[in-house]
């Protein structure tokens, strides 16, 4: 591979400024300073960028970012406007592909996955997969009924648009009066608050829990980011049907 393109994938700027630092003379490859940015590195060199070690990796590496998204942060990776996910993550990852999985409106908290992984996005976010998202939501408008709950777990049918949407069946586990965890398969627009205001509530506090087998830590607090363990990332895998 080669130098300028290394640096740039491992986020020390575009092309052409890692190639500006390159020719000042502030990397070094096996401890010399290399001025021509297309030398070719491969795994085993040595690399450094302002001193700092830049890992050299053979093939495409996957990145699995689990970021408990906070309150008023766009699911983005840039926005001229707000403040989004793009933010909260290193700039190596960025270079390299990671981008969210699926999408948590600006209010939602919690579970967000961010990865270069397309095959494993795709069949997460995928309706087909089935695989279940869980919600912790708190409302105002009074206390769902049985009637409405059972009502979910059939699938209801939305008329808040143009166009009538059937909702695949929802579970609702309810924990008081005005809180409940919902289980949804599916993955549209507002989903969780549109299905409350079917039935006459509107959403106060909104948090994903977990996605497939992928559940936040307890102790999670919004603004948290970790990289997933190699056992996440394999159940994650199995959960649609991924097999290595
Ligand atoms: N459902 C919603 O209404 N909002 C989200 O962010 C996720 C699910």
């Amino acid at each position: 591979m080669r130098l300028d393109k290394l640096l740039a994938d491992s986020g020390f700027g575009t092309r052409s400024v890692v190639r500006k630092k390159v020719l000042h003379g502030k990397v070094t490859v096996n401890g010399a300073v290399i001025r021509d940015a297309s030398c070719k590195v491969a795994p085993g060199d040595e690399v450094t960028c302002y001193g700092e070690p830049v890992e050299v990796l053979s093939g495409k590496t996957y990145y699995y970012l689990l970021l408990d998204k906070p309150d008023e942060v766009l699911t983005a990776m840039e926005d001229p406007r707000l403040p989004c996910v793009g933010e909260l993550i290193e700039s190596r990852y960025k270079n390299r592909g990671v981008s969210p999985v699926g999408r948590l409106d600006y209010h939602t908290t919690g579970l967000l996955l961010l990865t270069n992984d397309g095959e494993l996005s795709h069949r997460l976010t995928s309706p087909s997969y089935n695989v279940p998202k869980t919600y912790r939501v708190s409302w105002t408008g009074g206390p769902l009924t049985g009637k409405d709950v059972a009502k979910a777990s059939e699938g209801i049918t939305l008329t808040d648009t143009a166009a009538p949407e059937h909702l695949k069946p929802c579970e609702i586990i309810l924990e008081s009066e005005d809180t409940a965890r919902l289980i949804l398969r599916e993955g549209k627009t507002h989903e969780v608050r549109r299905i409350m205001a079917h039935f006459g509530k509107e959403v106060v506090s909104l948090r994903r829990i977990s996605l497939g087998s992928l559940s936040l830590d307890e102790s999670s607090l919004p603004g948290d980011i970790r990289d997933l363990t190699k056992d996440e990332i394999s159940a994650l895998h199995n959960d649609v049907g991924i097999l290595h």
